[in-house]
């Protein structure tokens, strides 16, 4: 997610930490900062906005000193404010830290160093670790590293960190879970960074860290332990990548890169919001159980892809908490002349959280008396200004125009509130309850699992690259799959695909169906499996290629699949969490058959900030 940058040796760290910034740029960020450590003090300037916001501040305020670090941020806790921006220091403005991930248990650290007299100054999960060492530091006298060793001990979450101490002119300490940190080894300069882009100018021999490893490392040296503080052998990695290529940690685009980190989205989604009990804690959600008792009706409004994950949440939601919900394309509701009243919710889905028809959705409901939360994966955007309550789906930037990572975080945020609204009214049983959080958090794997697919995906991408039509059905939540599998299609391949309620195929669309013409068909997320064997026996029928989306084993599905996808077992209204995986590699790969850049289709752009 952020960018991280840091240097120790004989040059002026400042220009180092800038071009190492600028290489990860690609990333995008809200947010920037550096810090400088000279003569036993820590300088530090942080601005919001672009990389040239702080930059010009620097040409006022030049900062001297030989070890450094930088970083560009993307909000996760906090708005983007030069206030919230990294780097953050303890209060004796000794320790400086820079931290890419989430901090889990951020606020129960915060309250017991604020009963301890220490003042904070942003609403960053990463002050708290600043804080932290510092006052470990502090009280025990002893160094940085043994500091950060004690502090890692006592957080929770993912955090790619990287630390100096302004009375340590010579070292850095870095920290990897679950978050990647890359350390350059070079023979004068001590290097660290969150990916390998910022490390090229300087040296293509890495040591990227190993999930729980520590490093500290000084100029031309570096010592890599795990978190028991064992010394472990580290291993240098020559990269022949080149600039373009290490943006993309080598995959071909942007797209293929954000399918494959979706086990990590999904990951961070769900991370600090289920407690060891299966308790479900949203803390953006405030509203009150009377308050959540007096919604009679959830309206769900969303656009393009995230509408796909509304119709999905629309059959979570009634069936876990039986509140009526209807579901309204954004650029359609306010139209329409919905019914809303203060007894009413509305959830507006957005990914970017600047669609224009969403952001109406939401200022009309508003009007209307409804309450709103917003579910984006962007803090600070527009419609967390205007929403009661915001849930952020933590998928990380999404650079490919195609969402895909940010499509399974949604499914994976509106699923927990699903679960939630049912746990705080009462409306699921604790076994059932338990047993859905199980198979959420199962997910990660099975996501990875799926992707493992991806030779036999590419492979079916090859034979069907040049047809002219295709078809995605299914039933229940995979009607979502289906819909979503035929905008990734169309979006990027450029070929005409229809998205469609299996059941509907009879009532027009099957007159599409001729000889060859792929059909996709989702087998589940429905209870009308045999309905779904149906549909696929009247295509074949008419000559179809058909590509099925089945569970694992599935033998019925093999005698009537040309090309069969196995899934994972999961609670079916889980599945298009996997189900959609897939066809987004279909869609990349059909693409990419075609010749097509798939991570600028035509006519498209990221945000949509027109109606
Ligand atoms: C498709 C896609 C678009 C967006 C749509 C809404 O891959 O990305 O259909 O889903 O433009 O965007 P957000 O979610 O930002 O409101």
């Amino acid at each position: 997610m952020c960018g991280i940058v840091g240097y120790v040796g004989n040059e002026q760290a400042l220009p180092v930490l800038i071009q190492g910034m600028r290489q990860l740029e690609y990333r995008g960020y809200d947010s920037a900062g550096v810090t400088v450590g000279d003569k036993g003090e820590l300088h530090r300037v942080r601005r919001a906005g672009q990389l040239g916001n702080l930059e010009a501040a620097l040409s006022d305020d030049g900062l001297n000193g030989t070890i450094g670090i930088g970083h560009t941020r993307w909000a996760t806790h906090g708005a983007p404010t030069d206030a919230n921006a990294h780097p953050h220091l303890d209060s004796n403005r000794k320790v400086a830290v820079v931290h890419n991930g989430i901090i889990e248990n951020f606020d129960v650290l915060k309250k017991r160093l604020i009963s301890e007299g220490m003042e904070f100054h942003s609403e960053t999960d990463t002050e708290v670790i600043a804080q932290l060492i510092g006052s470990i530091i502090t009280s025990k006298g002893c160094s940085l590293l043994e500091a950060t060793f004690e502090a890692i001990g006592q957080l929770e979450g993912a955090f790619g960190l990287v630390v100096i101490h302004a009375d340590a002119p010579d070292t850095i300490v870095a920290v990897r879970q679950d978050s990647p940190i890359i350390v350059g080894a070079t023979s004068d300069a001590g290097l660290v960074a969150s990916g390998i882009p910022a490390l090229l100018a300087y040296t293509r021999d890495v040591v990227p860290l190993e999930n729980r490893q520590i490093a500290e490392i000084k100029p031309g040296s570096v010592r890599v332990m795990d978190f028991e503080g064992n010394d472990v052998a580290s291993e240098v990695v020559h990269v022949e990548w080149d600039l373009d290529a290490a943006e993309k940690s080598g995959y071909e685009d942007f797209m293929l890169k954000e399918i494959f980190e979706q086990p990590e989205a999904v990951r961070n989604t769900m991370r600090g919001r289920i407690d060891a009990q299966h308790h479900i804690t949203l803390d953006e959600v405030t509203w009150s159980r009377d308050d959540l008792l007096g919604i009679n009706k959830i309206v769900v409004v969303a656009c393009g892809t995230s509408f796909h994950s509304g119709m999905a949440a629309k059959h979570a939601i009634e069936h876990y908490t039986r509140i009526p919900v209807e579901l309204d394309l954004a650029s359609e509701f306010r139209y329409r002349g919905p019914v809303l009243d203060d007894q009413s919710l509305v959830i507006a889905i957005a990914q970017s959280g600047e669609t224009a028809d969403t952001l109406a959705a939401v200022r009309f409901a508003k009007e209307m008396g409804a309450k709103v939360v917003a579910i984006t994966n962007v803090v600070g955007s527009s419609i967390t200004r205007d929403a009661d309550a915001v849930l952020f789906t933590h998928a990380g930037p999404e650079i490919g125009v195609a969402a895909t990572k940010t499509f399974l975080a949604q499914l994976v945020a509106l699923n927990l509130f699903a679960l939630y609204l049912a746990q705080e009214l009462g409306m699921m049983d604790a076994a059932k309850l338990r047993e859905t959080i199980d198979a959420m958090r199962a997910l990660p794997d099975q996501i990875e699992e799926v992707l493992a697919l991806q030779g036999e995906v590419q492979r079916a991408a090859k034979r069907y690259a040049d047809a002219r039509d295709f078809i995605f059905i299914g039933r229940g939540v995979g009607m979502a799959v289906a819909l979503e599998g035929a905008l990734k299609l169309k979006e990027i391949s450029y070929i005409h695909a229809e998205g469609y309620a299996a059941g509907e195929l009879k009532h027009g669309a099957i007159a599409l169906i001729e000889e060859d013409v792929p059909v996709v068909a989702i087998l589940r997320g429905t209870t009308l499996y045999e309905k779904m064997l149906g549909n696929v026996q009247e295509v074949r029928a008419r000559g179809a290629q058909t590509i099925l989306i089945a569970p694992q084993g599935d033998e019925r599905a093999r005698l009537l699949a040309n090309e069969l996808f196995e899934m994972p077992v999961t609670k079916p209204l889980l599945t298009p969490i996997l189900d959609t995986i897939p066809l987004q590699m279909l869609a990349y790969f059909v693409a990419k058959e075609r010749g097509l850049s798939p991570d600028k289709p035509r006519n498209l752009a990221k945000s949509v900030t027109v109606e």
